[in-house]
């Protein structure tokens, strides 16, 4: 096991600790979820009883096979608390989500989540957004069209694929457009407004505002929480 390996286990094993007996839980996406979703698994088989949603087929299918109970996102309006991973994430606790193809399920059920929690190890941790591609979930009706507006706003991307050409296809049914976030002046927000404007982006992976606090796994083995 490789020491990002073992911070992302010991981040999620710290997660899984938060969680209250009665809570209503969201799941996130990704292999800093998968090792939250393992630790949690563990706390229910010892008696935890909780009720959860998941933000990709990926992870409700890990989470039903270890026994937790799942509900219909659709049976509650609110989470108690969502755990979730990041590909990057700045002092603001800003961010950028999708690299694992779940943004919009993420942010709707971040955003019905009285609390978001985010896993990462300290590789995610930057001074400032953008290395990591940013992806923009676009509906595949009139795609190409969508895809130059986006260009027009002087973003440079590349439509994301499964190998072989195939078009990488979210769990709603969408393609993802992944942008090389403007080095400029231009705020994050500013970045988010003016693509969300498009007809047929659906959500944009800047989780602005989201994020109340981190667990950050070091490679020393050591946690730190922020909030
Ligand atoms: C999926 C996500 C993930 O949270 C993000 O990609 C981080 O994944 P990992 O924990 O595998 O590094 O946003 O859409």
């Amino acid at each position: 096991m490789n020491l990002t390996e073992q911070a992302k286990q010991a981040v999620g094993k710290k997660a899984a600790e938060m969680v209250e007996d009665g809570m209503l839980v969201g799941l996130g996406t990704g292999t800093t979820s998968a090792c939250f979703i393992d630790s949690l698994i563990e706390r229910c088989r010892q008696g935890l009883n909780i009720q959860a949603v998941a933000t990709s087929q990926r992870s409700e299918k890990q989470a039903l096979h270890g026994g937790i109970n799942i509900i219909d996102v659709n049976s509650t309006t609110y989470l108690d608390i969502c755990f979730d991973g990041a590909d990057e994430i700045d002092p603001d606790k800003q961010m950028i989500k999708g690299g694992g193809g779940a943004l919009l399920r993420e942010k709707i059920v971040a955003s019905m989540s009285k609390k978001m929690i985010v896993m990462v190890d300290e590789s995610k941790c930057v001074t400032k957004l953008g290395k990591f591609p940013l992806p923009i979930e676009i509906i595949p009706f009139g795609f190409p069209s969508t895809i130059e507006q986006i260009q027009a706003l002087g973003f440079k991307g590349q439509i994301r694929t499964t190998g072989r050409d195939y078009k990488y296809i979210t769990d709603s049914g969408h393609y993802i457009y992944d942008i090389v976030l403007p080095s400029n002046e231009v705020t994050l927000q500013e970045v988010h407004r003016s693509l969300i404007n498009i007809p047929g982006v659906i959500e944009t992976g800047l989780f602005l505002g989201f994020a109340d606090s981190v667990i950050i796994g070091k490679a020393d083995g050591s946690i730190e929480i922020t909030s």
